[in-house]
């Protein structure tokens, strides 16, 4: 396959990095409007790059990954869908939802293959998880629980402009990981404290709760405050998050925890003098790479589409998850109204 990658910053970078080790693709072209970008990837991965998307477009990929900042995506993804070309972009699929409806719809006529990267739904952790609540032990999922605690990023790079938002650039992936455990959601809510981080220009410190059908819910708390305590965040650049994700059965629970890398799997009074149980405590790697398994999310992709197959986490099902995406924001702004 000859695949096209836009955007080679720090998570375009780890793209091709991915890419480049599965033994189908041929050819790898890269693209930035940045030299320095671009004479990094040829140093680093020897791949050559393009400073526009025209010439990448004319070179005929079979795939394109866009890896630009969120603001940019409807104006480097429509030109790719146009031409039939099947598109992985990294989430969000874009800054408003208008343009994210139209972006689905294009590839919906034009029949293109079109996916978010959702990377959540495929990493080890994830995996492991499955495989704990699909064994049935613990019953049947009722929350989920996610605990961000963001790391630093450089000025410029938290600006409403450049992202949307809080629920744009980040949460989107924690609304998108509650679909996945417990289905549609039926109304949202969400509040900020005041920012930890003076330069950041949208929220950095948020509670946010998503009510689900027969009373399933999930919670997330997104908080920049330890990355505002470890100083010179201009400095460095995305690095430093740490992550909790809990899903609360009927019967037990499954956590993980970045700090050790590990699944605790608890049982909760299966025994007779009541008491919970923690059953196991499994390393997530041993379900693959635990956290940004950008290889298995590309590489399903890369497959689907060489087989003509469906795609397995469409473009169409991650707009479900950026309206509520939208409908978070809107709580947000309004100081945590609940939004249906
Ligand atoms: N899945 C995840 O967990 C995760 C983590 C971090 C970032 N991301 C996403 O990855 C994307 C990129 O983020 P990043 O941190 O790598 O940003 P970045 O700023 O490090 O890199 C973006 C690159 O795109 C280039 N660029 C911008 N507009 C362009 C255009 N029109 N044509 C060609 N090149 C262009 C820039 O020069 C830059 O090198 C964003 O959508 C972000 O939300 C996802």
């Amino acid at each position: 396959m000859k695949i096209g990658v836009i955007g080679l910053g720090a998570m375009g970078r780890l793209h091709v990095q991915e890419i480049r080790k599965f033994p189908y693709v041929r050819e790898i072209l890269g693209c930035d409007m940045s030299a320095a970008a671009r004479a990094a990837a040829k140093k680093d991965f020897g791949i050559d790059s393009v400073a526009k998307e025209p010439p990448l477009l004319a070179w005929k990929p079979d795939a394109i990954f866009v890896v630009t900042q969120p603001s940019t995506h409807v104006a480097v993804i429509e030109p790719a869908l146009k031409a039939g070309i099947p598109v992985l972009t990294e989430k969000p699929l874009a800054t408003t939802i208008g343009d994210c409806r139209r972006m689905v719809a294009l590839a919906k006529r034009n029949k293109t293959p079109f996916q978010v990267g959702f990377e959540l739904r495929y990493c080890g952790l994830t995996r492991g998880m499955r495989q704990v609540v699909d064994s049935g032990l613990i019953g049947k999922p009722l929350h989920v629980d996610l605990v961000q605690v963001c790391g630093a990023h450089r000025k410029g790079y938290m600006t409403r402009e450049r992202t949307g938002g809080i629920f744009w650039e980040k949460l989107c992936h924690q609304v998108d990981f509650f679909r996945y455990w417990l289905g549609e959601p039926q109304r949202v809510m969400a509040v900020a404290a005041p920012n930890a981080i003076k330069h950041y220009g949208i929220e950095d410190n948020v509670l946010s709760c998503m009510v689900f059908p027969d009373g399933r819910m999930g919670k997330i708390t997104f908080m920049s405050t330890r990355a505002a305590q470890i100083g010179g965040t201009d400095d460095h650049g995305d690095r430093g998050h740490y992550y909790e994700m809990g899903v609360t059965c009927t019967k037990g629970s499954v956590t993980y925890c970045a700090w050790t890398d590990t699944l605790s799997v608890v049982r909760f009074n299966h025994r007779k003098d009541c008491k919970s149980e923690l059953i196991e405590r499994i390393p997530a790697t041993r379900f693959g790479v635990s956290c940004y398994d950008v290889a298995s999310q590309n590489g399903d992709f890369l497959e689907r589409v060489r087989a003509g197959k469906p795609l397995q986490f469409p473009a169409s099902d991650a707009l479900i998850s950026m309206e509520w995406v939208a409908k978070a924001e809107r709580s947000l702004a309004s100081g945590g109204k609940w939004i249906q």
